[in-house]
């Protein structure tokens, strides 16, 4: 992975982003990755969670957001089940790569999914990985909180992110793990580790862009740092322009011909 070889120990810095405005405003920004997360299902199109996003869904807004950061590198998320056989994951990997200008896939799992990891790099995909806290299977997990606080559990997601790295994924992002967990796995892992709620010791962070300038909903996950409070800012702006509407001040003189 060429923009990725020398990503360890770099601190990083992922975004996600959706749509045309938000990868131009990421780019902007100097955002070093773009990653369309399927967190796309939850924070644009409503979804209680991620599994019902389809890969049309992502492949549209992957399209978009394409179209609004030309330039920096970004990431697109295989929805669930789109990789469940080697042959799924190729043609949707193909159509995010081709149709929507992806650079590389990411999906979730360990071990699990080590050999369709594997299968895709072989291809010439590249593919970062994902443990943890991994939402298309929360469910099984326990619902979203903090994992591998038992020692077993912190074995298996080690085991898991080098069973990832053996395979060829070029990064691997780590979720709602123990800070010193995280730790450890980026001082074993040579490939550059991406956190969201792992601490701050990982290699890159990742943050849902959603989540980072208060667009999404009250709820605020205790690892997500609010740098705006856009919700509040945009609310009190329709109301402005819903009063002067009603009162007559807009348009004025100056937006009319
Ligand atoms: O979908 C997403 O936004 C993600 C990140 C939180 C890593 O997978
Ligand atoms: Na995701």
């Amino acid at each position: 992975m060429k923009e990725f070889r020398h990503a360890k120990g770099k601190r990083l810095v992922y975004l996600t982003a959706y749509d045309y405005p938000t990868a131009r405003l990421a780019e902007e920004a100097g955002v070093d990755a773009i990653l369309v997360g399927d967190s796309l299902g939850m924070v644009v199109l409503g979804y209680p969670s991620t599994v019902p996003v389809t890969l049309e869904e992502i492949l549209h807004h992957t399209k978009a957001a394409r179209r609004g950061a030309p330039e920096t590198f970004l990431v697109a998320d295989l929805p669930y089940l789109s990789y469940a056989t080697l042959d799924r994951a190729l043609s949707a990997a193909e159509r995010l790569l081709k149709e929507g200008g992806a650079d590389a896939v990411k999906l979730e799992g360990g071990e699990e999914v080590a050999e369709i990891v594997q299968g895709l790099t072989r291809a010439g995909v590249p593919v970062m990985g994902h443990v943890g806290l991994t939402p298309q299977t929360a469910s099984q997990l326990g619902g979203f909180k903090l994992q591998g606080k038992r020692p077993e559990e912190a074995e298996r997601i080690l085991k898991g992110a080098l069973a990832l790295e053996a395979a060829g994924a070029y990064g691997v992002v780590l979720e709602m793990v123990p800070a010193l967990l995280a730790k450890e796995i980026t001082e074993r892992l040579s490939v550059h580790t991406v956190g969201i709620g792992a601490g701050p010791h990982t290699d890159a962070q990742v943050l849902v862009f959603h989540d980072a300038v208060g667009l999404y909903g009250e709820f605020k996950p205790r690892f997500v740092k609010r740098y705006l409070e856009g919700g509040k800012l945009i609310r009190e702006a329709l109301q402005r322009y819903a009063e002067e509407v009603r009162q007559g001040m807009f348009p004025g003189e100056e937006h009319s011909f």
